[in-house]
């Protein structure tokens, strides 16, 4: 059985003061889950926040992206050691906000997800496709596109310590999440593609759904067998709503 994982993406949300009050609110709320794992997924400048405030609690934190280099001269730029120094354990990976806004291409991806690994980070990959693309039936060649230049460069096995989120672009921040059917169904194939190299990995890979997840859509959508989790972006930042979600996986 795998533990169903609820991981927070906050995106460009958040100061000192309001990450104070809504890590409390997780604090207070979200202990009593023993059954789900919860991750938050902080700006780069609150990770020190996060670690004061959530270290030897049930909760780990993480960042929204990292450098596909180790070290050296790249301003603007953060490594996965770094991130190590502050705590996180997780780092989410090739976020389509990122993807399109800043020309991160597949390769660029699969080298992140490898920074990542390689410093004892688990790596969130996202993958999923435009409406346009969903419309034209080629969803599952797009995704499929999007693992394979990890798997071509890395083998399948480095998914026996990763999570795949899928999120389709229409449904990101829209309101209109996919239905439990169409995710599954391409849960299921992301699956059935890393089993096809290796049983082993695809049966321990956690797979998320992220795309307007609230408190309502959330209990059909984690019921689903291959939905291991959510990847939740506006309703982690209301405490409340995030954890009828956490419960909802729980
Ligand atoms: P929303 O939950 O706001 O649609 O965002 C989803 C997302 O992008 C999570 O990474």
């Amino acid at each position: 059985m795998r533990q169903k994982l609820v991981v927070a993406n906050w995106k460009m949300h958040g100061s000192l003061a309001e990450n104070k009050q809504l890590l409390s609110d997780y604090l207070h709320q979200l202990p009593t889950l023993h059954t789900a794992q919860v991750v938050v997924c902080v700006p780069y400048p609150y990770l020190a926040q996060a670690q004061a405030m959530l270290q030897n609690s049930g909760i780990a934190w993480g960042a929204q992206n990292l450098s596909k280099d180790a070290v050296g001269p790249y301003t603007g730029e953060v490594s996965a050691a770094m991130l190590k120094d502050f705590g996180a354990s997780y780092v989410i990976i090739g976020h389509s906000e990122r993807a399109t806004a800043y020309c991160e291409s597949d390769e660029n991806i699969a080298t992140k997800f490898m920074q990542a690994q390689a410093h004892g980070l688990t790596p969130i990959l996202c993958v999923g496709e435009t409406l346009i693309e969903r419309e034209a039936g080629v969803m599952q060649m797009v995704v499929a596109k999007q693992l394979d230049t990890i798997v071509k460069l890395h083998g399948a096995s480095v998914f026996a310590n990763a999570v795949v989120s899928y999120e389709p672009i229409w449904a990101i921040g829209t309101g209109l999440a996919a239905s439990a059917e169409q995710a599954q169904s391409m849960h299921e194939f992301i699956r059935g593609k890393v089993a096809a190299l290796d049983a082993s990995a695809a049966a321990s890979l956690k797979i998320l759904y992220g795309g307007s997840v609230n408190p309502q859509n959330a209990v059909q959508l984690l019921a689903m067998q291959d939905i291991d989790g959510g990847l939740i972006g506006k309703c982690s930042l209301n405490a409340q709503e995030f954890e009828k979600i956490c419960l909802a996986a729980a």
